[in-house]
């Protein structure tokens, strides 16, 4: 796992966006794990950018969202089908038959589930995914004692994730209580992981994930076991790394690194 500490946010979105960008143009046909909230619009805003004035193309590539909520169709407008569509897949040339979100209306959940693992599998695995972390450590929709080797499910919201996600909602009452998520399990088989977090909020759970043990209690301290997974992150969100001069000391030095 590295750490790169970058000192706002614009800064950790571009950074991340390049890292993207880059497995696209090694990779055409890449698929791309997605993540909604607030912390990868910038991501989002970047890549977008990137393809309306440096060609960066999509149209070979397939995406695979990592959650939905139960219950709100594609119309609404607190679905990630909506968020997706109106952040980013309405920027950029991914075909609509190569796109995947989570089916939050499905009228049978495990089926669904094992059709979207197998899915991922038949487009050839997961090249690069990207992550935002939750105050209480989730990833994706993968809440405290969730297991680390789960794949994707339907899973009850923490009482903390939904009192997080009121503020897109109109009273605390309409956030759902179910989603549909991809596991820990299906996250750590992506080739590669960056996880984006920023602001004071995100300071604990990303100590947390980065220092403390490998736990089910704050699910992206499973990232410690996958090969190649990145966090960029700002200042703020650093603010409880014990270990941030090594982390700034790594940065600064690995560039000149022998390559071959
Ligand atoms: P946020 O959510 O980006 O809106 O902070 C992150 C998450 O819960 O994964």
């Amino acid at each position: 796992m590295e750490v790169i500490i970058k000192p706002d946010y614009d800064a950790m979105s571009v950074a991340a966006a390049q890292q993207i960008a880059d497995v696209l143009n090694r990779k055409p046909n890449a698929v791309l794990g997605l993540a909604t909230g607030s912390t990868p619009l910038g991501v989002y805003k970047e890549l977008a950018r990137m393809h309306r004035v440096e060609g960066l193309d999509f149209s070979r590539c397939t995406s695979f969202n990592l959650d939905e909520y139960v219950g709100l169709p594609a119309s609404h407008d607190q679905s990630y089908h909506y968020f997706m569509r109106e952040n980013f897949f309405k920027h950029v040339n991914i075909p609509a038959q190569n796109i995947h979100v989570p089916s939050g209306t499905t009228s049978n959940f495990p089926a669904f589930c094992q059709w979207y693992e197998e899915r991922i599998e038949a487009c050839g695995g997961i090249d690069i995914q990207l992550l935002g972390i939750g105050s209480d450590g989730h990833i994706a929709f993968n809440e405290p004692t969730s297991s680390l080797s789960s794949r994707t499910r339907l899973k009850t919201l923490a009482k903390q994730t939904i009192d997080d996600n009121a503020r897109f909602f109109e009273k605390s009452e309409d956030v759902p209580i179910y989603a549909i998520t991809m596991g820990v399990g299906t996250i750590l088989e992506a080739d590669e992981i960056v996880l984006l977090a920023n602001g004071a909020g995100k300071a604990d759970a990303v100590a947390q994930a980065v220092e403390g043990p490998v736990t089910s209690m704050i699910t992206a301290s499973a990232l410690q076991m996958h090969p190649y997974t990145k966090f960029y992150i700002d200042g703020d969100a650093a603010a409880n790394l014990k270990m941030r001069e090594y982390y700034e000391w790594i940065s600064m030095k690995k560039p000149g690194a022998p390559r071959a």
